[in-house]
């Protein structure tokens, strides 16, 4: 497989300064709004990762962490809507306030589903946070609680986003340039 990362095929979308800062600034309002409760920050794998990584750091709380593994897309760049998960969450979400922690809301079918998913389970309440968000390209209605940076409609890596599984690991947000 090619290295694009070498042939100048990429160009910086998002820095990885812009990342910190609205990081720093989403963590801030979690910290004020939940403070007092019982905060279960779960990440979606594999692309939220990073971000979780970084925002759990940012919060000033005793929170607690836990990953669901999902996958919408196989192998593809575009959204077949359907949503397998791969792992569930370990622990009993009864009673807690669940915030979903995301590295990109596209479609917003993802997310639409792990809310209804964990609302069925009785917890306290279940908010969503995202990293970076592209909200020309929603299919469904969903309500973002934090939002994170709007990007245009193009396929991003990076940042815990992949393109067949590879980039994951560049700390900024890239485009693929054709
Ligand atoms: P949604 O269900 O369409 O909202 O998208 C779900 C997930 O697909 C996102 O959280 C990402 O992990 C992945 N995804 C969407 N757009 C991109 C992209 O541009 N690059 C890499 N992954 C993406
Ligand atoms: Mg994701």
């Amino acid at each position: 497989m090619t290295d694009i990362t070498k042939t100048g095929k990429i160009k910086v979308l998002v820095s990885r300064e812009e990342l910190k800062a609205k990081t720093e600034e989403l963590a801030k309002r979690i910290t004020k709004d939940y403070e007092g409760k019982d905060l279960l920050l779960v990440g979606v794998l594999k692309g939220g990762f990073m971000f979780m990584a970084d925002l759990c750091r940012a919060i000033d709380l005793p929170l607690s962490v836990d990953f669901i593994s999902v996958s919408s897309y196989g192998n593809s760049t575009v959204s077949s809507g359907v949503v397998r998960i791969l792992k569930d969450i370990d622990y009993d979400i009864t009673g807690k306030h669940v915030l979903i922690v995301e590295d990109l809301i596209d479609t917003g079918l993802t997310l639409t589903y792990l809310k209804d998913l964990f609302m069925a389970k009785h917890c306290a309440s279940v908010k969503i946070c995202t990293i970076l968000d592209k909200p020309s390209r929603r299919k469904v209605n969903l309500e973002v609680d934090y939002q994170g940076i709007i990007i245009p409609d193009k396929f991003v890596i990076g940042y815990g986003l992949d393109y067949a599984e590879k980039y994951r690991n560049l700390p900024d947000v890239c485009v693929i340039e054709e």
